[in-house]
């Protein structure tokens, strides 16, 4: 039986390290989020059955493990250093004049990729195994970060090489979705926000907790492959092209270039793509593709001659502050922005920055009047980086304690950044929800965008999000700027948008902390709209992921007598209620049979099997070849004894609630 469950776990990670590799580096999941975290949860339980089974490399240990108490220092293998910059074409030509001076008339190419901002990383590698990580530190000596580095999906623990020992450097980046969830998360728990991913990727590589390092999602783009501190291969295209094939992200905006007028085009061309790539550039590195020819240009003190980093302009520029306003969110939160003096950022006209919170005000001590520094980061809203002069009659601003769209009051609440217009009926607020609603993605309403709704609100016809099935042709015709053929499309897109799948009219409601993935994880695990609404905190974190602040957001949803009405009226609206990709293949116990024997230690058979359940799997009574687990708590008797002759993995009740997510 040992035999098998060792098979198992072999064969559980193999088929994990295949869907990390198809879902974090090639972008082409097989599998869906929900199976993938079902296997992870299988493997789990079996280590923690077998814990002499359990390697450092398995995918389970990607979660983080114990903090450490500091980071040791390790010498790099050769040097870190950094690269010279090029501002402009001019000084790109320079280089490239450099460039064929030295190598006196002899060809050469150019391999020219992206400029990543984010923070070097040393990986190493012994007989295939991932052991060290060291960050670039003073270039010489950095921290060993080997703990959190595992954590990063991107990264493989385990490669198939021929080459004994290697040495990977790349850059760790935070993507901009992440780094925008992540100030959105910390904001709610009333931290301050991170001013740019490259410093929250910086801060969360270096934290003594690697669970920290694993719950921010970091990503690790290869761009140098070496063998006891030298490259490994005689082209640098080449081993780009070997990490990938071994496993590593390597970031595929890249180009070999014949000379420095296809290099200077493919810089114009990323410039051009910068804010479209979901990740933050600085600019294209060049490097001479050819390891020979990089060794006889060589290194000057700081840098190599055969490499140029070409810079973008900068994201920032000097604006006034000529007023701060505030907008209500669909919460209710009320954001205050800075209204600018407009100013042209890298390529377009800002004249709105959010200041997000009074917090962050007060950080930034900004005042109405101030000389301050914008910054333009990927698409999202451009923001205030810092104050460069205060202005001489500048004016403080402060948090109005009355709605300024509807008059309601406006309060923060204890250990919260934002303050909020308490009013339900606000119609800033309803005006965000129905757009919220209507949103691509959530319950695809095409058409209904800002100019709509505002009548819509404003006219009385629309006071919840129910209103909108109930709306005619004629009222929709009495509006501005509408014609019959729009209309009746719009009519036609409401009636489709009833068949949308609950996931989506979950995460339409507007829950606070209920977003498309959590929507999509209760439809999963509860497949039913009414016992989402009828359950208790404890019944719901029996779903993945729910914790106590997600579980009493829900039940206090579902608690107020406006919102038990709404949901009257949206099921009478025939909206859909029920899942049909419910529990069975949806919860991580999907597809599991459970038989529990024995006294558990901290619940009752009834509670675990509840349990079970709630996350997707079945209970029977007796042990067959078809038992996925046998949960045995003290006193097992004949069940456990059957268990062990069919070779039925044994789990504790520990076991059992990592299984489940727990
Ligand atoms: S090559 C000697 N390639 O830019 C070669 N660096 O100023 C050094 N960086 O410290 C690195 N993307 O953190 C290289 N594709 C890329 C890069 C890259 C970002 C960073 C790296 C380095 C800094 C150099």
């Amino acid at each position: 039986m040992g035999h098998s469950v060792q098979e198992k776990i072999a064969a559980l990670r193999e088929e994990l390290r295949r869907h990390e590799h198809l879902y974090y580096v090639l972008d082409r999941p097989e599998i869906s989020d929900l199976e993938y975290d079902a296997m992870i949860r299988d493997l789990q339980a079996l280590e923690t059955a077998h814990p002499d089974l359990l390697t450092p490399d398995s995918p389970t240990q990607r979660v983080g493990g114990k903090p450490r108490e500091g980071f040791v220092k390790v010498r790099h293998s050769s040097a870190m250093l950094s690269l010279d910059n090029a501002l402009n074409e001019g000084e790109l030509r320079d280089f490239d004049r450099r460039v064929g001076e030295l190598l006196q008339g002899e060809p050469y190419t150019y391999v020219a990729e992206v400029k990543l901002d984010g923070l070097s990383m040393a990986a190493r590698f012994e007989d295939g195994l991932f052991r060290l990580a060291v960050t670039r530190g003073d270039g010489s000596e950095g921290e060993d970060v080997t703990d959190n580095a595992r954590t990063i999906r991107t990264l493989p623990l385990r490669v198939e090489t021929h080459l004994p020992r290697f040495e990977v450097r790349g850059e760790v980046v935070m993507l901009q979705r992440h780094f925008d969830q992540l100030n959105e998360e910390r904001e709610r728990q009333g931290l301050p926000r991170y001013v740019n991913p490259r410093n929250s990727a910086a801060g969360s590589l270096r934290v003594l907790e690697p669970s920290i390092t694993a719950s921010r999602k970091l990503e690790f783009f290869a761009y140098l492959l070496l063998v006891d501190g030298k490259p490994a291969f005689d082209s640098h295209w080449e081993s780009l092209r070997a990490m990938e094939r071994m496993g590593f992200k390597v970031n595929p905006n890249r180009a070999r270039a014949a000379g420095v007028e296809e290099l200077f085009a493919f810089c114009q061309s990323m410039e051009a793509r910068r804010d479209d790539l979901g990740y933050e550039i600085d600019g294209v590195v060049a490097k001479v593709d050819s390891i020979p020819q990089q060794d006889r240009l060589g290194w000057t003190a700081k840098a190599p001659r055969w490499a140029i980093a070409f810079k973008f302009p900068a994201r920032q520029e000097e604006t006034v502050v000529e007023n701060i306003v505030v907008q209500v969110g669909r919460t209710g939160a009320l954001t205050p922005v800075a209204k600018l003096k407009p100013v042209f950022v890298s390529g377009v006209t800002v004249s709105n920055a959010t200041l997000h919170n009074e917090d962050e005000i007060q950080r930034l001590d900004v005042q109405i009047g101030d000389t301050v520094l914008i910054e333009r980061s990927g698409d999202v809203i451009p923001k205030v980086v810092k104050v460069v002069r205060q202005g001489a009659a500048r004016r403080k601003f402060d948090m109005p304690k009355q709605c300024p769209q509807c008059g309601g009051d406006v309060v923060r609440a204890e250990g919260e950044a934002a303050s909020r217009c308490l009013n339900s009926n606000c119609p800033a607020r309803l005006k965000e929800s129905v757009l919220h609603f209507a949103a691509r993605g959530v319950m695809d309403i095409d058409g209904m965008g800002d100019v709509l709704v505002d009548q819509l609100v404003d006219r009385g016809l629309v006071k919840n999000i129910a209103d909108l099935y109930e709306l005619t042709l004629n009222q929709f015709l009495s509006l501005e700027r509408m014609g019959e053929k729009s209309a009746t499309k719009i009519l036609q897109n409401i009636e489709r948008s009833r068949r949308q799948p609950l996931p989506r009219l979950l995460n339409g409601l507007g829950i606070p902390f209920v977003g498309e993935r959590t929507a999509q994880i209760l439809a999963d695990t509860f497949g039913d709209l009414d016992r989402i609404a009828a359950a208790g905190v404890d019944t719901l974190q029996a779903a993945n992921e729910v914790g106590p602040k997600v579980g009493e957001s829900i039940r206090r949803f579902f608690a107020e007598e406006h919102n038990r009405a709404l949901v009257e009226r949206l099921r009478a609206a025939g909206l859909t209620f029920t899942h049909q990709a419910s529990r069975v293949e949806g919860g991580p116990l999907a597809g599991k049979v459970f038989v529990i024997t024995g006294t558990l230690p901290s619940m009752s058979r009834e509670e675990a099997k509840a349990k079970i359940e709630a996350a997707g799997g079945k209970t029977t009574d007796s042990v067959s070849r078809k038992t996925s687990y046998l949960v045995a708590g003290e006193d097992a008797g004949s069940k456990l004894k059957k268990a062990h002759t069919l070779g039925v993995p044994v789990l504790d009740e520990e076991a059992l609630l990592a299984l489940i997510g727990q």
